[in-house]
Formats: structure tokens, C-alpha cells, sequence
């Protein structure tokens, strides 16, 4: 029997509103046959219908959809066999650039100039009478800021921090909400909307930079009522709304927290007339096409215990990014504080040095009574929070973690705890840090979509969730931020920099790469072309410029991006070297290879797309800057004229050197790691791939020692010092639990919750479980599991387009064998320990080999 377990239109099954004029539709099956292929599906919508073969990026091209519309789409399809399923999916239309009745309103009389601090929330309201029968009531609403809605007390939807962080002035999201069974019928409702500052005008990055969008807040909104008798009523912002900035939320700033004063009554304050606002640009409004921050686990505390001046600290056993939940019996003016930090000093209290100037900090007034607050216009990362002002008995303390509403899809175990440790950390530090964009951690005062970080993360992030929405929107912004000089900016959205500007208008190695990298790992995990047919120009602009900065020398030299090291990140924490200036000054090694590895990716990128002149333009550049690499930094005989751990690695997993000095420079590469006692000595550019430049080399002995390394720095040291996510410096905390970091030139950069070293994730899931796409989306694979350093067992699973893939394997008693699963539509190759290969179509298959350890 064939059935359709998942239809979805833009990456969604339900709830999908899109300003999209060729919405893309994808579908997974499920057989109790096995060798499974789809013979044709014929998708129909609007008079529309595709016939095809594939199972994704299937792109409506029909008549032109209309705005605010239901609209569903319909499949049919029919596998090899002749056997049929059927399936539908409904989706909504936006506006589809239909003018807004409404028009930017703020409150004239508001205005801020402080430095380093966030606006007062502004709050807007308007009554509105409801005159029959509702058949349906939309709310389209976004803001300059971030903003949450209520109708007669009651929030509206259930996301944080809407419209969501875009690069406003190029692009904005709006948000669709249907608020049908909030308004009342025949009589008057009460529509609320606070707006703090949020990402656009409050106080932002580490200089706290604020108004950077614009000097005060702003709300865009429009209500569309459609009675029970057809007639419709459009209720849009104007200057009959009201607004105040004396409502309960006192303060709200991302980094600083939220203050709120439950003893205001809105009843009770005044309100003044809203009034139209200019924009200091036009935002191009689209509806929600990211993946929306919403509240997923609830955390409980583990323990409580109290200091001696009084303060609740309260752990939560993990480490993540959200808000508390209170639930409080509190007296009117007792005013209840939360802190909130990642790692506690020795005497138990919190140690919030390394946040920075950011003062996470939650300030509630009570009311009298039972009565719970959680924050919503802020978030923090942590593990432990500390209360004062109130008395244990008085208050049921838990947490929202908060982060993109992104679908888990992968899973990785194996027969050494510590590991799969290591892996839940990889899984909290990505929940951490996919709040809205690819941040680079949730707590300090940075929370910036640093471009670095998700460019070396991306591959794991892909094994483990499904991001493509998430993705999308962040390139979106990567693409629209792309200096004219082709350079990209570290951080997208780029807001309010200052001095010092790590942010030139040149091109960066490894950090701009994320052009390139992040829409290719996309483009491997989901199979469709549409990223990168999206990026390539970005993709070509940006390898000019790097070809460019690498320009200058004469012969071999054009070759080597040697650019001041002040500008570029290089070896980004290697641990091996202590100084800021030290990693920097490994740049002319990761950025000759970065400048290899774009190159050469923008060329295959060019082969798929068709442009078979670009693509050998690239590809020649590429084995030129390999050329140099090679001549400049090594004997020739792969050996690097200075050494250093990366320097190997991404020429090794790059294939920059000549194959018959490729099994030399892994020995060298061993040597040097054996020489560290196998510990790690990579920065982000390195630490995804040396366990891979070792492995795929004849070091596969080396890979696993460094793998299962408990001393510092490695993966598990980290697991075995207790950490709940993956840090930033690998020696975080020392053996007796605190920050051995001096003055390193970084500012006290040190955060537990960062996720690029945790990119040696996608090794689990290639090497270990042996899991790798052969073709982009997994239409075909290869499942080559490796066994190495006392494991035994593993266990990995992760949702392709086409449906789950599994390889599941235990070495016992002198036999390796593997349980594998292999979705509908695709092809799988499985290679053996012993070298045997087989070929398997969709279904369930155990097969097994003779194991002898070597
Ligand atoms: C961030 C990093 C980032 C780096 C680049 C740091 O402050 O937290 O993750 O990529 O700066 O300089």
C-alpha cells in the first residue's frame, strides 16, 4: 500500500500564509513494498497541475493566486507498481502586495536619545465594535520593533518576538493571525499591541548601538472582518489609535531584560493620540516566510538552594535560551528579581562576568494575589537564574526555552555516553541559537547573526533539524546585505555597528563564505536547486572579491590571501595559541584555502545551474589557489613549512594536495595531533573537518583518539566538566570549574553556548553511522558505517526530503550488523567494514560482515 505521510506547501503541512507567487510544494511516501519509485504525481491547484517524477521543489506556475484567499492543492501520485495515494494541503494567501488600509502609526510626542539603552515599550490600542455575525476575522500586523498583540486581554497567536529580525530596510515580515473567535460579536473589543524596541530601535550588538531602523517604535496593522452576511469591514492603524508609554512593560531590551509592573492599570494611565509615522525606508512586507521563535520545552529546576544574602539560585540542569515562567503568590509592590547565568562562582552565587554589559535581568511588581509572568519581550541564555524578593514558598519556578519553530528530524546515539552527551549539547546549542536568524550565542551582548558560525555549522544543523524555512530567510538578508564591493558583513542582519569595525566593506575568509556554504549545505540536505539558483550571483560576486583581496603578490603569491590579519578571524579560538592576534594571525592559510573551497563549490554550483563557462572559470581558479597553497606553504612533500592543525586539515579535506603527497600530509597532520596527546588544536575553520582530513587519509586510528579525548582541550572535556551545550573556548572552565581565560584580546569572549565547535556533529552522523548524500536531498546515498575507538554501536536517523533514512549498526561476537532503513524514491549503496557493497531500494534491510578489531 502507498501513502502520502507528509504534502507540504513551503516547507509547511498546516498554517502555510504566503506572499509567494509560485509557492513550492514537497512530498514524502510510505510503501509496505520495498524498491519503491514514483512512476508520476500530479499536483493540481488553481486550475494548475504539474506532472512529475520528483518529490520536491516542485514550483506552482499556474494563473496568478489572489491575494487573501484559501486556496488547496491536490496530489496524486503512482509508484512503480501502479499502486496510488492521494493527498491534499491547504494554504492561504497573504497580501500579495495588496496597499495596507492602515498606515505606520507611532506616538509623536515619544521620542529617546540615551545611549546604550532600549525605548520605553510603547503600547497602542483601539476599541472595535463588531457589528453582526463574524464569519471570519484576519489580523495583519507587523512593527518596527518587536510587538504582542492582545485582544480584551487574551494574546494573540502564540509566537515571540514578531515580525521576527530581518534586514528591515530591505525586507519585513507581517504576520497573518486569525482572530475569528477573539473579537467579540455585536459589541465592542479591545485590540492591544506593545512594541519595544527590540532588534530595530533598541539598544543592539556589543557597542549597544539603538535607533538604528528609526528614533521611536512604530506599528503597522489592519484587521479584515468578514460578516456572516458577506459584507466586509477593514479596521487599519490610524490616527484614531491610542498610545501610551506608561503600560506595565517599563523596560524591554534583548539584552537587559524586560521590567514589568503588574500594578498598572491601562485603565488608569493616559493615553494620547497615535499619529501617522514616516519610515526612514520602505520595507519590502512579506508574510512570515521564516521559521517563528515560539515557546517549546518547559524546564524545571533540578535544585534550589539559598545563599546566604538571601538569593534563590535555582539550576535547571541545562543550559538553553528562553524566558522564566513565575507562578507567584505576591503582594501589591513586591517587586521579585530574576538573574540569569550560565556557570556559578565557587560560592554557589551567579557568575554573570562574561554577559558583558548585558544585564539579563528580569524586574517583576506584583499585584496582590496569585498571579504568574514570564517575559515576552526579551529572552536570556542560561542555565541557572537567581530570585530575590520573595520567599521560596511563595513562588513555582519553570522556563520557556524559546527558539525557532523548527522540525527535529535527526537523532544520533552510540554505545559511548559521553558522546551522545556531547550530541545533546550539539542539539541545545542549536535550539539556543536559532532564535529568529543563525545566532552565535544567546546570553552576552552579541546575539548576532555572526556569519561565521552558521557557515561552519550549517551541515550538522541539517543532519539534526529542518531549517530550510529558517534558512531561507536569513540568506534572504545575506543576500540583500552583500556590500557593493562583493564583501559580506559578519553579521546579517548588519545593525548598528561602531568602532572598532570588525565589519570592512572587503571580503572576509570563512565568515563571508557563509554565502556560498550555508546555501550549499541547504541545497545537499534538501535537494533543492531553488537556493542556489537564489545565491549564485551573491556566490559569484563574493569569490570576485576574495580573488580580488588575494590579488596582491606577484606569481604564486596572486594566489595567497595574505590581506592584514587585524581584518580577518583566521584560526578563530585555536586553543593551541592563547591570543586573539595569534588565530589572526593564521589567516593566510584559512583564507588561501577558504578562497580554494568557494571557488571551487561556486564552480559546481555553476555546472548545476548550466553555466558552463563559469564553472571551468571557477574550477581553474580553484586548482591555481591550491597550487599555491601547496607551493607556498608545504615541501611539496606534505609537509607544511609551519605547522599547525588546520593548516593541515583544509588542504586534507579540501583535496588541495597532489594525491600522492595527500597520504603524507594526513601522516604529518597524525603526527602533529599524537604530538598534542590527541587534543584538539583546530579554530572554526579546522574543527568541522580534522576528523574527517584524518579519517578519509589512513588516520582513522587518530580521528577516534581525538573523538573520545577527555583531556582539554577535546569535544569530551567538555562532557566530562558537566557543560549541557557546546562552548565557545574549549577550555571554557578548568579542572576545578572555572575560567582559566586571561586577557587574550578578546573582551572576555566566553560564552557555554555556542554551536560551531559542536559542527563535528555531521562527522556522527557520515562517518560514524555512515550516512552521506550522494546526490543533493539524499535521492541517492551511501551508508559506509566506520567503526573505530571502542565503539561499538550507533545509531543514526535523519528525515531527507523523501522520508527517513536509518543506519543502525553493533559490532558482536566476531560479526558487524546493520539494520538500515531507505526512504521511498531514493537509492542507497551500503559498503560493509569488510568491504562488500550492495545497492538497496526504498525498504527495511539487516545485513551483516564478518568484524575482526584491527
Ligand atoms: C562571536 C563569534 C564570532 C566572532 C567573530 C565573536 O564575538 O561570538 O562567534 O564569529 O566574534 O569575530
Amino acid at each position: 500500500m502507498l501513502e502520502v505521510s507528509r504534502f507540504a506547501v513551503e516547507d509547511l503541512t498546516d498554517g502555510c500564509v504566503t506572499d509567494k507567487k509560485n509557492p513550492c510544494f514537497s512530498y514524502r511516501l510510505n510503501s509496505d513494498r520495498t524498491d519503491v519509485t514514483v512512476r508520476e504525481a500530479v499536483i493540481t491547484l488553481n486550475g494548475w497541475s504539474a506532472r512529475t517524477a520528483e518529490q520536491t521543489g516542485i514550483r506552482y506556475d499556474g494563473t496568478e493566486l489572489k491575494p487573501f484567499t484559501r486556496y488547496t492543492a491536490v496530489l496524486d501520485v503512482t509508484d512503480d507498481a501502479g499502486e496510488t495515494a492521494h493527498a491534499e494541503v491547504s494554504f492561504e494567501t497573504g497580501r500579495m502586495g495588496e496597499a495596507w488600509k492602515g498606515v505606520w502609526i507611532s506616538d509623536p510626542a515619544y521620542s529617546f536619545t540615551e545611549k546604550g539603552v532600549s525605548p520605553v515599550p510603547m503600547m497602542f490600542r483601539r476599541k472595535i465594535g463588531t457589528k453582526g455575525k463574524i464569519a471570519s476575522a484576519k489580523l495583519y500586523a507587523t512593527a518596527l520593533g518587536i510587538y504582542e498583540l492582545e485582544i480584551d486581554g487574551k494574546k494573540v497567536g502564540d509566537r515571540y518576538f514578531a515580525p521576527g529580525f530581518t534586514s528591515y530596510k530591505h525586507e519585513m515580515q507581517y504576520q497573518v493571525y486569525d482572530v475569528t473567535e477573539l473579537l467579540a460579536e455585536e459589541k465592542e473589543s479591545t485590540l492591544t499591541a506593545v512594541v519595544a524596541g527590540g532588534w530595530a530601535v533598541g539598544s543592539f550588538v556589543f557597542t549597544r548601538v539603538n535607533r538604528f531602523d528609526g528614533d521611536r517604535q512604530a506599528f503597522l496593522a489592519e484587521l479584515r472582518i468578514t460578516y456572516g452576511d458577506g459584507t466586509e469591514e477593514i479596521v487599519g492603524t490610524d490616527g484614531s489609535w491610542e498610545v501610551t508609554e506608561d503600560g506595565p512593560f517599563r523596560m524591554a531590551d534583548i539584552y537587559d531584560g524586560e521590567i514589568y509592573d503588574a500594578t498598572v492599570d491601562p485603565e488608569k494611565i493616559t493615553w494620547r493620540k497615535a499619529a501617522q509615522e514616516q519610515l526612514k525606508f520602505t520595507p519590502n512586507l512579506m508574510a512570515d516566510y521564516g521559521s517563528p521563535v515560539k515557546a517549546h520545552e518547559e524546564m524545571r529546576p533540578v535544585s534550589c538552594k539559598k545563599l546566604s544574602d538571601g538569593t534563590l539560585v535555582y539550576d535547571f540542569g541545562q543550559n538553553f535560551a528562553g524566558v522564566v515562567k513565575l507562578r507567584l503568590n505576591g503582594k501589591k509592590g513586591q517587586t521579585v528579581t530574576v538573574k540569569h547565568a550560565e556557570i556559578l562562582n565557587q560560592d554557589g552565587s551567579l557568575n554573570t562576568k562574561f554577559l558583558r554589559t548585558a544585564k539579563a535581568t528580569a524586574t517583576y511588581t506584583c499585584r496582590d494575589g496569585a498571579q504568574e509572568y514570564s517575559p515576552r519581550l526579551t529572552y536570556m541564555g542560561f542555565r541557572y537564574v537567581g530570585i530575590t524578593g520573595i520567599d521560596e514558598k511563595d513562588v513555582n519556578v519553570s522556563a520557556l526555552a524559546l527558539y525557532s519553530d523548527i522540525e527535529r528530524i535527526g537523532e544520533f546515539t552510540c554505545s559511548n555516553e559521553m558522546i551522545n552527551r556531547l550530541q545533546q549539547n550539539i542539539i541545545w546549542s542549536s535550539k539556543s541559537n536559532f532564535v529568529d536568524i543563525p545566532t552565535d550565542c544567546p546570553q552576552r551582548d552579541e546575539r548576532m547573526g555572526w556569519t561565521g558560525d552558521i557557515a561552519v555549522f550549517a551541515p550538522t544543523a541539517c543532519f539534526n533539524f529542518d531549517i530550510s524555512r529558517f534558512l531561507e530567510k536569513w540568506l534572504l538578508d545575506v543576500k540583500a546585505e552583500q556590500l557593493p564591493s562583493g564583501g559580506i558583513p559578519n553579521t546579517v542582519p548588519v545593525q548598528g555597528y561602531g568602532f572598532p569595525a570588525t565589519m570592512p566593506s572587503m571580503a572576509i575568509d570563512w565568515w563571508g563564505d557563509a554565502c556560498v556554504l550555508v546555501p550549499w549545505a541547504q541545497y545537499m540536505a534538501g535537494g533543492d536547486v531553488q537556493v542556489l539558483r537564489d545565491m549564485y550571483p551573491v556566490m559569484k560576486k563574493y569569490v570576485k572579491a576574495c580573488h580580488f583581496w588575494a590579488g596582491f603578490g606577484f606569481g604564486k603569491h596572486r594566489y595567497i590571501w595574505h590581506t592584514p590579519s587585524v581584518l580577518h578571524f583566521g584560526d578563530w579560538v585555536a586553543p593551541d595559541v592563547p591570543k586573539m592576534s595569534q588565530w589572526q594571525g593564521r589567516s593566510k592559510w584559512t583564507a588561501t584555502a577558504s578562497l580554494y573551497n568557494t571557488s571551487r563549490l561556486t564552480g559546481e554550483v555553476a555546472r548545476i545551474l548550466g553555466e558552463e563557462e563559469d564553472a571551468k572559470y571557477y574550477k581553474e581558479l580553484s586548482e591555481k589557489v591550491a597550487d599555491a597553497y601547496v607551493s607556498v606553504f608545504t615541501d611539496g612533500n606534505g609537509k607544511l613549512k609551519e605547522e599547525f592543525q588546520t593548516a593541515y586539515v583544509l588542504p586534507l579535506w579540501f583535496k588541495m594536495f597532489p594525491e600522492n603527497v595527500q597520504g603524507k600530509a594526513a601522516e604529518n597532520l597524525a603526527a602533529l595531533v599524537k604530538a598534542s596527546d590527541y587534543c584538539i588544536g583546530t579554530g572554526f575553520p579546522g574543527t568541522p573537518y580534522i576528523l574527517f582530513a584524518l579519517a578519509d587519509n589512513g588516520q582513522a586510528d587518530a580521528a577516534f583518539q581525538m573523538l573520545t579525548n577527555t583531556k582539554c582541550p577535546s569535544w569530551l572535556y567538555e562532557v566530562k566538566s558537566g557543560a549541557t551545550t557546546i562552548w565557545e573556548r574549549w577550555d571554557g572552565l578548568d579542572e576545578n570549574g572555572e575560567c582559566p581565560i586571561g586577557d587574550d584580546g578578546t573582551d572576555m569572549m566566553i560564552s557555554y553556548n555556542h554551536y560551531a565547535s559542536g559542527a563535528v556533529g555531521a562527522f556522527l552522523y557520515q562517518r560514524v553511522a555512515g550516512i552521506q548524500a550522494d546526490e543533493p536531498g539524499y535521492k541517492t546515498f551511501t551508508v559506509k558505517p566506520l567503526v573505530g575507538g571502542e565503539i561499538t554501536s550507533a545509531k543514526a536517523e535523519t528525515v531527507t526530503p523523501y522520508g527517513k533514512i536509518v543506519s543502525d549498526w553493533k559490532v558482536e561476537k566476531g560479526t558487524f550488523q546493520i539494520d538500515i532503513e531507505v526512504p521511498v524514491g531514493t537509492k542507497c549503496t551500503v559498503t560493509l567494514p569488510d568491504g562488500s557493497t550492495q545497492q538497496h531500494g526504498s525498504g527495511r534491510y539487516h545485513l551483516s560482515c564478518p568484524w575482526e578489531k584491527q
